[in-house]
């Protein structure tokens, strides 16, 4: 089912999620719920917070349009390892029509179950590290409008509200 995805200022967004201590039958209709909704809106990545689920499950794909997909679904993600820097533009469904530059690392290493139950690792460079650190961010409550500088940060606020129609 393609669920409603939560926009900025929601306070939902801001919430930390709860690991995911059973792959119940519920966890499972969450994942394809969430997938659904990825791939329809389209996005190359979703955390539960964003439908209002407060469990660490996040769903990524990267490949591009024309390519067939290649889903990543990682249930209570860790960053187990990170080097590099990157300052890529990143963009949230969570963030309609906004796109900023934000510092990442350029290549995490993650662990995580997937839906199965099995721990998995993933080694992530690049444009995948980057949606790793993001949709994990998700999971702590962090948005990637969090990571822009205080000026930055205040010219989205602005622009945000300016969008919501009460013209401060
Ligand atoms: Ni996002």
């Amino acid at each position: 089912m393609i669920r409603t995805i939560l926009t900025y200022p929601n306070l939902e967004l801001k919430k930390k999620s709860a690991p995911v201590t059973v792959i119940s039958d519920s966890v499972r209709e969450l994942i394809r719920d969430m997938t659904e909704t990825m791939y329809d809106a389209p996005g190359v990545g979703l955390a539960a917070p964003q439908i209002g689920v407060h469990q660490r499950v996040i769903a990524i794909d990267i490949s591009p349009k024309d390519q067939p997909p290649e889903l990543i679904v990682a249930i209570n993600p860790i960053i187990v390892d990170a080097e590099g820097e990157s300052y890529e533009e990143e963009g949230c469904l969570s963030v309609p029509k906004y796109a900023a530059n934000v510092r990442r690392h350029s290549r995490v290493v993650v662990k995580a179950l997937d839906p199965e139950g099995i721990e998995r690792t993933w080694e992530a460079d690049d444009l995948l590290a980057i949606a790793f650190q993001h949709e994990i961010d998700h999971l702590d409550g962090i948005l990637f409008v969090d990571h822009l500088s205080v000026l930055k940060r205040e010219l989205f606020q602005r622009k945000a509200r300016k969008a919501a129609g009460d013209g401060k």
